[in-house]
């Protein structure tokens, strides 16, 4: 009798300290500092819009007012950091070849269209810009725009060098940067732990474990951004939606549930956590981001969001 009250009461008393500090997370952490905020992001610098991750895309959605850059970083032989998305030339040039095999100069130019990676049948035509970009001509251009670098190969060299390069330009306060796996993101930790960092994969498995077993409010966090999928899109990239197999429907569906939680958003938000959900492209997605508590949305269509934003009347 007396051992049941005491583990009841052990149990209530964690369910409502865990619940307490899940709802007011400062009582126990600081609210990290956020040196900036973005609701709108542009993914790859808006790949539906012009080509994926070319200077002509970077300043369409700066142009428009987009609050933050995607985009992504490649090492070529002879050591430049290019911003580019695959490894392998061969679906944006047409050329077969890898880019680390290839000195900056003899890179190809882009193809005149190319896929949009996150919305189904869709191609996007390019204007005339259709060079690779270095990181370097990306910060000259937009000093005092946040970007969010995803850095696509684990290369000590190419970390070392995107650190130096965001020290030179001064914006370390204006950088995110991360990969999905989580020896990248602990290497650029340690390379330089002024930049911020975003959760790797495992780390995200490990942030839901903590959010469900109410152990969450009690562990502190070194990761500023929490940037996922919503789970739910994968419908709006399949050739064939209505094909999906019953238990990818439910791995889909149960992804979504566990991933898409308001509770959890407005904790980490709270924590100065910033939470990005990518790759949306049309207004029922934003609008379910936003009100799920997400603090902004990645997108390949920058005029799109602008225009959903403008519209709810929460734009800059
Ligand atoms: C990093 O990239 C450079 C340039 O492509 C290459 O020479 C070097 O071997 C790479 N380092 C590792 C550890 O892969
Ligand atoms: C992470 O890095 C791997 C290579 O190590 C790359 O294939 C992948 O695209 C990267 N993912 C992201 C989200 O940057
Ligand atoms: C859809 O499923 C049917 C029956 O299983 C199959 O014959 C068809 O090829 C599938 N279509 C696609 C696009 O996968």
């Amino acid at each position: 009798m007396c051992a049941a009250v005491y583990v009841l009461s052990t149990v209530t008393g964690y369910v409502l300290t865990s619940a307490l500090l899940l709802k007011f997370p400062t009582l126990l952490h600081r609210r990290r500092r956020v040196p900036f905020l973005s609701r709108h992001i542009s993914h790859r610098g808006g790949a539906g819009e012009n080509l994926e991750n070319t200077m002509a895309a970077f300043k369409h959605a700066v142009d428009l007012g987009t609050d933050m850059l995607e985009l992504d970083c490649h090492l070529t032989k002879d050591g430049q950091v290019v911003v580019t998305h695959d490894a392998h030339l061969e679906r944006i040039t047409g050329v077969s070849a890898y880019i680390s095999d290839m000195s900056y100069a003899e890179l190809p130019p882009y193809l005149c269209r190319l896929d949009v990676s996150f919305q189904r049948e869709c191609v996007c035509e390019g204007g005339e810009d259709k060079r690779i970009p270095l990181l370097r001509d990306v910060f000259e251009a937009f000093p005092k725009t946040p970007i969010n670098i995803d850095i696509k190969v684990d290369n000590d060299t190419l970390i070392k060098k995107v650190s130096e390069l965001v020290v030179k330009y001064d914006r370390e306060h204006l950088t995110v940067w991360g990969n999905s796996s989580n020896q990248i993101v602990q290497k650029c930790y340690k390379e330089n732990p002024r930049i911020p960092v975003l959760f790797s994969m495992p780390r995200v498995f490990m942030l839901l474990g903590l959010f469900y077993s109410g152990l969450l409010p009690f562990v502190p966090l070194k990761e500023q951004f929490l940037e996922i999928p919503m789970p739910s899109i994968i419908t709006n990239l399949l050739k064939d939606p209505d094909n999906m197999t019953r238990s990818r429907r439910v791995i889909v569906w149960l992804a979504d549930t566990l991933l898409m939680r308001k509770a959890l958003f407005n904790h980490l938000t709270a924590r100065g956590i910033q939470v990005y959900v990518w790759v949306l492209n049309d207004e029922k997605e934003f609008k379910r981001a936003f009100d799920l508590g997400a603090t902004g949305v990645m997108t390949d269509y920058p005029t799109k969001l602008r225009d959903f934003l403008e519209k709810i009347g929460t734009s800059k």
